[in-house]
């Protein structure tokens, strides 16, 4: 696969002419299933702090992201069955902020680009269209001139979304292409955390060799030291704790245009709690065996259930648990060890969409209420790409219960308030599913 981000255009045209077409069609059959001639996807606008003018980050509208790699907010991407795509690109003349990038050549290759000054005129010049118009985006001021039924259809939005989970070649060469970014970030970050550096300063290290800004990551860092790597999205980043941890979790990612990759690794030092890194090591060999599980024709929900299974055999194999593995998890007794679920889909959104629908149509396919945090519960199929990530913690919280309930005897609590201090393991690889099997994109960049 090449890396569409290199000088490679020849490569990257053919991937994203591709791509483009594929949306066409499968726009086009999700309009004329919902009784559109037409769609408008709105860029998106950022967001502004109250009373200030100050604002959040810029994140593109999602579906735009899927059509459009293209800088910058207010652009409409118009889309008719039949005909190029048009784009509506709003450059301002503006002397305060530079103006967005233009697009690249392997994208005007595909999209008409019709360069605008401001938002009204993108839509003067959008017009009215023959026919009916839905619009995808969130509220606008120009959003006025859509009647609200035509504002993000239900009906629509759930095809579109169906469509986004399967990838094409495209987007999974832009997965690869920010696993390869993050890769250098993950070793920058272990070796600052061997030389005994904080949390933040790991962050910084982590930054500098993805040659990235905070803000282009698909999400925040999540860096703990010891008994912080069992908040599950910690953002602390303390400044002074490096020298004495023995536990490092970082779970951190890589964005190639608009797609973030999503990555955990867990490091303990030599002189960590055997008991802990016995864990991690079995945490390790659990991992590896799901994520080559991940195959076409199972269940999500049953590779997650297994997940349960081995986490629960591997604490009574430490002496954490006692009794027997189908018995502990039969009473839930791995789950405050394992609160989160097993994954979920992975593309422009870190958690994206479409892991809960039953169908294209959108009929709801909830997770059973015990394991109401799993973010999918569809079938594994052909050109999905998801996360496999197991964890296994310590968080105080969700074992309190536990010390005073009818299960209390099955644990061993002056082991587990042994491995307090040493937080958790959490190790999160991204997988590509193929037809009979899959490509673990993140073990390709880094291996262990
Ligand atoms: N980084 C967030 C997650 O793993 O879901
Ligand atoms: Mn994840
Ligand atoms: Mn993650």
């Amino acid at each position: 696969m090449k890396d569409v981000t290199a000088s490679t255009p020849v490569s990257a045209t053919a991937l994203y002419s591709k791509h483009v077409a594929e949306r066409q069609t499968t726009a086009a059959r999700a309009l004329q299933e919902t009784g559109y001639d037409r769609l408008l996807i709105h860029a998106g606008r950022p967001f502004e702090y109250f009373a200030d003018d100050q604002e959040a980050p810029f994140h593109a509208t999602p579906h735009f992201a899927h059509w459009a790699p293209v800088e910058g907010p207010d652009h409409l991407l118009e889309i008719v069955p039949g005909r190029r795509p048009r784009l509506f690109r709003v450059t301002p003349r503006d002397f305060w902020y530079e103006a967005p990038a233009p697009a690249d050549e392997f994208v005007s290759s595909e999209i008409d680009i019709v360069d605008v000054l401001n938002p009204k005129e993108a839509w003067a010049t959008a017009g009215a269209g023959s026919g009916r118009t839905a619009f995808l985006g969130g509220p606008i001021p120009e959003g006025e001139l859509v009647a609200a039924d035509d504002l993000n259809p239900a009906a629509l939005v759930h095809r579109l979304d169906w469509e986004r989970s399967y990838k094409s070649d495209y987007e999974v060469a832009c997965l690869v292409s920010a696993t390869a970014r993050a890769a250098a970030g993950f070793r920058a970050a272990e070796a600052a955390f061997t030389a005994g550096a904080s949390e933040m300063e790991i962050h910084h290290a982590y930054l500098a060799a993805v040659g990235s800004m905070e803000e282009a990551l698909p999400y925040p860092t999540i860096i703990g030291l010891n008994e912080r790597a069992s908040t599950l999205h910690y953002h602390g980043k303390r400044g002074r704790n490096g020298a004495h941890a023995n536990v490092m979790l970082i779970d951190a990612g890589a964005t190639v245009r608009g797609y973030g990759c999503d990555i955990t690794r867990t490091f303990a030092s030599a002189g960590a709690d055997p008991v802990f890194r016995f864990l991690l090591e079995g945490m390790e060999k659990a991992q590896q065996s799901l994520a080559r599980e991940a195959r076409p024709g199972r269940p999500y929900l049953a590779l997650h259930l297994e997940a349960h299974r081995k986490i629960a055999a591997l604490l009574i194999e430490a002496g954490i648990l006692k009794g027997s593995t189908e018995d502990a998890v039969a009473q839930g007794l791995s789950q405050p060890f394992f609160p989160h679920g097993l994954g979920h889909f992975l593309g422009i959104q870190v958690h994206d969409v479409a892991g809960k629908q039953a169908d294209r149509e959108g009929t709801p396919a909830p997770p059973p209420q015990e394991q109401r945090y799993l973010r999918t519960t569809r079938m594994i199929e052909e050109r999905q790409l998801f996360t496999i990530e197991p964890g296994l913690y310590f968080i105080p919280m969700l074992l309190e219960p536990f010390r005073t309930g009818r299960c209390q005897d099955q644990f061993d609590w002056a082991l587990i308030d042994r491995l307090i201090p040493c937080g958790g393991i959490r190790i999160e690889d991204n997988i590509y599913v193929e037809k009979e099997s899959n490509r673990n994109l993140t073990r390709e960049a880094i291996p262990s």
